[in-house]
Formats: structure tokens, C-alpha cells, sequence
């Protein structure tokens, strides 16, 4: 008698195996596999096949046109810059977030912003009805005879309302609520959303349709459910910011259309999500600088912003702490080990705590100099000069490395009405800003 033939996959990443794993050998999740029935493995083979069907042939690259992108714009200014530049027609793009950010409240602002720009907008929801969505459209002026909505869960009810009419946009709220007939797992499995995924990257690229996702994360921050959600989509934003504060940054992490180094800061108010008007003064308080915290800005993409640092340093009752929030553990272990070493200071036997205003995720290693500078006053008790501002890059011998777009920096500093920078170099450019050159970092403390 044949062997029935089994086949496991990976909830996390979709790798499969045709032996049960604890630990899926691709991503190292533990108890992920899970046995696929005899439909699933079916439909695999059904989906591999038909794809190969087609006989294409391969050209030389010096034959080949290449696709000439015309974007247009979303309506937000944020979001165009995030995206490269505006949306580009056939792109599938998933936004992630966690619950509450404001994922689709952006998302119907937007509909609604382009669907006033006479282009017929679809939005698809499995998560609320659509007298709720009509509620949120009243609170965006988002209402407009060009924006419909549908409520509905099933993929092919959605694909069979796409085929008859002539969107222009179209927005699937969320990946995690659709399923898929032709799979009989739950709605949120890997081969419930790599099959919708699939299916609406095909309505993207043959209509010519942009298609935005949402998606939701989970609390470590990754896409709820399966990862190869983010390998099929051409752009991949993730929302950050805590839902204290009512600044949401929009970031991004892939962009098949451009680079992925810019952030949309909005702001949440009553009206929804719009594009924050002037970052100055949103990540610090001048007037209210305490010990232990110090200012410097960062470059997010190709603006300057000026933020707060904190640290909280105070003696340790057993095994010393260390933890930060918006910045990265393992650099903050690097700094407190070479202020130990410089500096003499006994920070062994001292917790230390990060912090970041805003809920800002600092990526610019520019930043270390105010950490440290941070670390420092909370350590002595003794606030900064509200006045001055550090900037540059500790190595891992004490040396303080230039930043890039300096004279941008400084200009920003300059125009929020500071006098004082401690940075590594001499600026190339003529600024009203005094500067303390502090190329060690024990020269750092002179400074203070
Ligand atoms: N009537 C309202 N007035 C002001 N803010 C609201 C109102 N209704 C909802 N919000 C805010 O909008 C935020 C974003 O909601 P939503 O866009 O549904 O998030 P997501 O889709 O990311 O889960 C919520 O955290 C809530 O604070
Ligand atoms: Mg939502």
C-alpha cells in the first residue's frame, strides 16, 4: 500500500517539510509546523503547476524597455514622501501597525482625499461594518460620491467587485480578516495569506491598480501571523509612535520603488491623521530640561529633527540594569562600558535607563553623544545648559566621529533658536550657532 504523503508548514515563514518539526530549521520558531491536509497539498500543486505552464523566454537586457513609473500623489504629503514620491500604479504596498495607531484612519483619509480627486476609490473592510466606517469618513470629510465601501470578508466576492467596475485605488482592511475559498484553512494562516496575497498582487500588476494592505503586528513588532507577507508586497511601511502622544511616524522598511530611508510624521487629532505641520519643538521641551536629559538631532531621511534624550542613572541594589526605550540596548552597553573606561566613572554598580521622547526609534548613531551627555548629568545630579545641543558618533575607542549633513543640523539648530552645539569637527559653513569642537569623549565633559 502507498504511503500517504504528508507535507508540514511553518505558521511564521511558510517553509515546508514533508517531517514534523519542533523548531522550523528556517526561522527557528518553535511548535510553528503544522500538517497541511490533503485539499492544501492539492491546491499547492494545482498553483505550482499552472505557473510554469506558460513557456517565456528570456531576452537580452539591452532589448528590454524599461517600465516608465508615473506616480501620483496620495493627497498627504507624508505619505508621498514615505513612498518615494506618490503612489505608483500596480503597487502592492502593506502598512503595518499595532491596534489603534491609526492605520485606517490614514488609510480612509487617503481614499477620501483621492476620491475628491475624481478617482473611483474601493475600500474593502472585514473589521467593521460600514456604518462604523461611515462614522469615521464624517469625523475626515472623507464622504464623497466617488469612495465606496465594502464590508466583506470573502476574496472572491472582493476580486468579483474589482473585475466589474473601474477602480483607481483600492484599500483591503485588513490582510488578516480575508479568506479564501479555494484554502480551507483559518482566515490569518500562511497559505490563507500568501493565496490573497498572491491573487491581489495579480490584480495590481494586470489592472494596473494600486492595492494598499493593512496589516496588523504583533507586540514584538513583526507582522501578525506570517512573515511572507512582507517578501510578496513591492512596499512595506510600519507605523511607530506611542498612542500617548499624538505624533504617529509612518517608516519604511522595503520599497521596490524607490529608497526606504524617509519618515512621514503625522499628527492625530480629531479630524484623523494630516500630515504634522512643522516638526519644531515636538520631540523636546526647552523650557523644562531636567538632569538627565540632553538634546541633539537627528536626521530622519532628509530632514533634521531636534529630540530629547533622557537617561536615569541611580545606584544599584543587585545585579546593575540596563534598558532603554528608542534606542539600541546593546550600543548603550557599548557607551556605559567606555564611560567606565575613559571617565573612571563606577557605572557597574549603577542602573541605567533610556529614554526617548516622542517614541521616536533612533537609527542615527549621531545620537550617542547626547546619550552620553545624558547619562553624565543624571549621573552628577546637575542639569544641561537648555541652550547647547551634542551631536556625534562614539567609537568603540573613545573617538568622537563626524556626522553627516552637518551644516543641515546646524541650521536647524540655528532656526529653533539655539546658541550652543558641542559637535566632533569644525563646521565647513558660517553659523550664528557657537560650536565646541569635542573630538574625545573625555572632552565631551568640558562642555557641560
Ligand atoms: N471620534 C474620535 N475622535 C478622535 N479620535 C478618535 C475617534 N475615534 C477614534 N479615534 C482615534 O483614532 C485612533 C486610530 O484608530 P484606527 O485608525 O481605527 O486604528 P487602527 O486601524 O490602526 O487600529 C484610535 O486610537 C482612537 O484614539
Ligand atoms: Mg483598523
Amino acid at each position: 500500500m502507498a504511503k500517504k504523503k504528508t507535507l508540514f508548514e511553518c505558521q511564521s515563514c511558510g517553509f515546508q517539510s514533508p517531517r514534523w518539526m519542533g523548531k522550523c530549521t528556517s526561522c527557528n520558531e518553535w511548535e510553528s509546523m503544522i500538517e497541511l491536509s490533503t485539499e492544501q497539498i492539492k491546491f499547492l500543486k494545482e498553483t505550482s503547476s499552472s505557473s510554469t505552464t506558460a513557456l517565456s523566454k528570456a531576452k537580452p537586457i539591452t532589448q528590454i524597455e524599461e517600465d516608465n513609473i508615473t506616480r501620483f500623489t496620495s493627497g498627504s504629503r507624508e505619505l508621498d514622501l514615505v513612498l518615494g514620491g506618490g503612489i505608483v500604479p500596480g503597487s502592492l504596498t502593506l502598512i503595518g501597525g499595532s491596534p489603534g495607531v491609526g492605520k485606517s484612519t490614514l488609510l480612509l483619509k487617503i481614499a477620501g482625499n483621492l476620491a475628491r480627486a475624481s478617482q473611483k476609490v474601493l475600500y474593502v473592510s472585514g473589521e467593521e461594518s460600514a456604518g462604523q466606517i461611515k462614522l469615521r469618513a464624517n469625523r475626515l470629510e472623507a464622504n464623497h460620491d466617488n469612495l465606496f465601501l465594502l464590508p466583506e470578508i470573502n476574496l472572491s466576492s472582493v476580486i468579483a467587485e474589482i473585475s466589474n467596475q473601474n477602480y483607481e485605488l483600492i484599500v483591503v482592511d485588513s490582510i488578516q480578516t480575508l479568506y479564501s475559498d479555494e484554502t480551507p484553512s483559518a482566515p490569518g494562516s500562511v497559505t490563507q495569506v500568501r493565496t490573497i496575497t498572491f491573487d491581489l498582487m495579480r490584480i495590481a500588476k494586470s489592472l494596473h491598480i494600486p492595492i494598499f494592505i493593512i496589516g496588523h503586528i504583533t507586540k514584538d513588532g513583526s507582522i501578525a501571523g506570517p512573515r511572507v507577507l512582507e517578501h510578496m508586497v513591492d512596499t512595506v511601511l510600519y507605523f511607530e509612535g506611542d498612542t500617548n502622544s499624538d505624533l504617529r511616524l509612518l517608516r519604511g522598511f522595503k520599497n521596490r520603488f524607490g529608497a526606504t530611508n524617509e519618515v512621514g510624521i503625522f499628527e492625530m487629532n480629531k479630524e484623523g491623521l494630516n500630515d504634522a505641520k512643522s516638526m519644531a519643538g515636538k520631540f523636546f521641551n526647552k523650557e523644562k530640561l531636567q538632569s538627565g536629559s540632553a538634546l541633539t538631532v537627528i536626521m530622519e531621511g532628509s530632514r533634521p529633527i531636534i529630540i530629547e534624550v533622557q537617561a536615569l542613572v541611580s545606584e544599584s541594589y543587585g545585579h546593575a540594569k540596563r534598558s532603554s526605550t528608542g534606542f539600541d540596548n546593546n550600543r548603550l552597553g557599548m557607551l556605559l562600558a567606555l564611560l567606565e573606561k575613559k571617565l573612571d566613572l563606577p557605572l557597574g554598580t549603577y542602573d541605567v535607563f533610556i529614554n526617548v521622547s516622542g517614541g521616536i526609534k533612533i537609527n542615527d548613531p549621531s545620537a550617542d553623544l547626547a546619550i552620553i551627555a545624558a547619562i553624565l548629568s543624571s549621573y552628577r545630579n546637575r542639569e544641561l545648559s537648555s541652550e547647547t545641543l551634542f551631536l556625534g558618533e562614539v567609537s568603540l575607542t573613545g573617538e568622537i566621529r563626524e556626522v553627516l549633513g552637518l551644516s543641515q543640523r546646524l541650521k536647524e539648530i540655528e532656526t529653533q533658536g539655539f546658541t550652543k552645539a558641542v559637535i566632533p569637527n569644525k563646521p565647513m559653513e558660517e553659523t550664528k550657532v557657537k560650536c565646541f569642537v569635542a573630538d574625545e569623549v573625555s572632552k565631551v565633559v568640558e562642555w557641560m
